[in-house]
């Protein structure tokens, strides 16, 4: 199963993507958390890509790509098990270059999953995201069960330290909710017009909207 889950910044498609892992098996390919790891280990791709995500801008599609083929091409475990991208492809240049790579490799995309979630909310949710050090746990200070522990720097999944994202900051946040309605938003009409895209409304429990994506796979 090829899937790819579509949304603006903080609809929910990483902490989705845990839950259709965990149930399908699938390789959950996450480009920003991708770039993140390669910041860390301060290569030169991380580097790069740094000095556009810090301001809330897209990473040049060239090197998008070189990645993308890169992890596709050569982890075989991720073609036999299927693949669930999360936060890729971002432009229309990308998902056509996307299209073209699976067609070469014989393969199809099931769906587009796309989490629709209103502006304010969005805002609300980066700026009270926290993510563990450890298990890279995604929560917010907004769980209202876990708050205190989150707000106290811990994570309740496993007590690791967690931290906020240098992107989270409020400035940055409009600029990326910006490029997301300029530059991904139109990615909606293309997975459309192929037929293969299910919107489903990001409002409310995790549960309630994991149950909203197994109804449309
Ligand atoms: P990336 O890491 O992909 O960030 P993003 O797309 O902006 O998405 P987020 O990770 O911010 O949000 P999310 O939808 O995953 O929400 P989450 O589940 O965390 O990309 C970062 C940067 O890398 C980009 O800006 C760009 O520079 C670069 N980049 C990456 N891919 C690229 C590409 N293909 N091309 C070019 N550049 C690229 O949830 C958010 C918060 O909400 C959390 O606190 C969570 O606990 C909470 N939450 C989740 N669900 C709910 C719910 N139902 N109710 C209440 N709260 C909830």
């Amino acid at each position: 199963m090829i899937l790819v889950i579509l949304g603006a910044p903080g609809a929910g498609k990483g902490t989705q993507a845990k839950r259709i892992k965990e149930k399908f098996g699938v390789a959950h390919i996450s480009t920003g958390d991708i770039l993140r790891e390669e910041l860390k280990k301060n290569t030169d791709l991380g580097k790069k890509a740094n000095e556009f995500m810090k301001k809330g801008e897209l990473v040049p599609d060239d090197l998008i790509m070189k990645l993308i083929k890169n992890i596709i091409n050569n982890d075989n475990s991720c073609k036999s098990t299927g693949f669930l991208m999360d936060g890729f492809p971002r432009t229309i240049n990308q998902a056509q270059k996307f299209d073209e790579m699976l067609e070469d490799l014989g393969l199809s995309m099931h769906k587009v999953i796309n989490i629709v979630v209103g502006e304010d909310e969005l805002v609300k949710r980066l700026s009270g995201r926290r993510v563990c050090r450890s298990c890279n746990n995604i929560c917010s200070i907004h769980d209202k069960d876990n708050r205190e522990l989150i707000l106290e720097g811990k994570c309740p999944e496993c007590g690791g330290d967690v931290y906020q994202r240098k992107d989270d900051d409020r400035e940055v946040i409009l600029q990326r909710l910006e490029v997301y309605n300029n530059q991904t938003r139109p990615l909606i009409d293309y997975y459309e017009d192929k037929n293969i895209l299910a919107s489903i409304n990001g409002s409310g429990s995790e549960e309630k909207i994991f149950e909203r994506i197994l109804s449309t796979l």
